[in-house]
């Protein structure tokens, strides 16, 4: 199946250029994230935390915390929450929703697919 091509309406200068990254290093598989797990996922400046759900989908975030800014790769993921390592702040990483204080502001999330054997991020 062909992947999608998501769209966004912007009137910013810089055009819209989506692009796949791998979470993986080449030739490591997607079983490197264990079910109910997460990958810490480091590109250009930024970092991400990349979870394997319940559901068997991949799903993305932001990999601060957006209380103090700590990585979410060390907490602890339940179902399909992630618990902050500092102050157990919660979100629920399907859609970035914080859901126990004290994080109250939600995470960003972004779009993955399967490419063989490895999980791809759109990142923006
Ligand atoms: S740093 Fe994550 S809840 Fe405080």
């Amino acid at each position: 199946m062909p992947a999608t091509t998501p769209t966004r309406s912007s009137s910013a200068t810089k055009p819209y250029r989506p692009e796949f990254h791998a979470d993986l290093e080449p030739g490591q598989p997607t079983p490197g994230i264990g079910e109910e797990d997460l990958n810490r996922f480091d590109h250009a400046g930024r970092t991400y935390a990349v979870y394997h759900g319940p559901d068997g989908a991949f799903y993305c975030t932001d990999g601060l915390c957006t209380h103090e800014q700590v990585h979410l790769a060390g907490g602890l993921v339940m179902d399909c929450i992630i618990e902050c390592p500092k102050h157990d702040g919660q979100f629920d990483y399907r859609s970035g929703k914080a859901v126990r204080a004290p994080a109250c502001v939600n995470l960003r999330t972004y779009q993955t697919r399967i490419a063989g054997d490895q999980v791809e991020i759109l990142i923006d």
